[in-house]
């Protein structure tokens, strides 16, 4: 039996740049990973089987539409591997809330079959898996914080972020980052640029979180909250939302925040983590 950590993603900043022939957008972004998340585990077995425990096990949708079962068909046809596998997903992270949940466990179940079959996690063919199964997988499958452009794939990895105290607020609102992208107004606010991540981070900014709110109006709120308690030195959306993060220079100005969200009585669900 395997163990793989699936470790919540965040976008510290995401530039949508254009719109593509391909119906994709080309952004800049900064992908940051947390100490929590999710968890695949993996073993070779003569009857195949998929079981989700976890707090957020009931969310997940079809068979069809999981991640952890595409991403071990993927394998299987990529690598010509004629075992079947048992699958357990432990989903602790909210599902379709911009913290890459369901790329994080097709990562980790790409990176538990490698380990099960001797594949270098390098292999070209894993990492086509992973750029076929969704934009955000090529990141998850790295797991460090990375400078992403194109859809998200062409990755160049960064160093600094580690230990960063970061709480994530999400409002119980699940969205499609399909219909999010498809309310991006189309206006280009300029380049990311380079440098360290830290200041990438505070330089940036989300261009989602305008279609995002459109959507979900709550966004605004889990902002203005988190931008209050304690003393965030940033704030902001992730991805394609709901899930807000605010980074911290210490873990007791985090365990303030996170009261001060609990105490609302909102019942939003709140992480305490930390950047790798
Ligand atoms: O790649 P993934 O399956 O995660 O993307 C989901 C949807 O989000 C895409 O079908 C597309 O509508 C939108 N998307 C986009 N540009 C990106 C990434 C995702 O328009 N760079």
């Amino acid at each position: 039996m395997i163990v793989e950590r699936a470790p919540a993603k965040i976008n510290l900043a995401l530039h949508v740049r254009r719109r593509r022939e391909d119906g994709y957008h080309e952004i800049e972004t900064l992908f940051a990973f947390l100490e929590d998340g999710d968890e695949v585990r993996a073993a070779i077995t003569d009857t195949p089987s998929f079981v989700a425990t976890g707090p957020f096990a009931n969310a997940l949708g079809d068979a069809g539409d999981n991640l952890v079962i595409r991403a071990e068909a993927a394998f299987r046809q990529a690598f010509a591997i004629d075992s079947a596998h048992a699958l357990l997903l432990v989903k602790r992270l909210p599902v379709a809330s911009g913290i890459g949940g369901g790329s994080a466990d097709a990562a980790a179940t790409l990176r538990a079959l490698a380990r099960l079959h001797g594949v270098p996690l390098d292999d070209p063919r894993l990492i086509a898996c992973a750029e076929a199964l969704g934009s955000d997988v090529p990141a998850c499958l790295v797991g460090t914080t990375a400078l992403g452009r194109g859809r998200g794939e062409q990755l160049h990895p960064l160093e600094g972020t580690a230990g960063i105290p970061v709480l994530l607020v999400n409002p119980g609102v699940a969205l499609s980052t399909a219909d999010v992208f498809a309310r991006w107004d189309g206006r280009d606010s300029g380049a990311l640029g380079a440098g360290r991540p830290i200041v990438l981070a505070m330089r940036g900014r989300n261009d989602l979180e305008v279609p995002a709110r459109m959507l979900a109006p709550d966004i605004d709120a889990v902002i203005e909250v988190l931008g209050k308690a304690a003393r965030p030195w940033l704030v902001r959306m992730s991805g394609s939302g709901a899930t807000c993060f605010a980074l911290y220079d210490t873990a007791d100005d985090r365990a303030r925040a996170a009261s001060a969200i609990r105490r609302s009585g909102k019942g939003w669900w709140c992480l305490e983590s930390a950047l790798l």
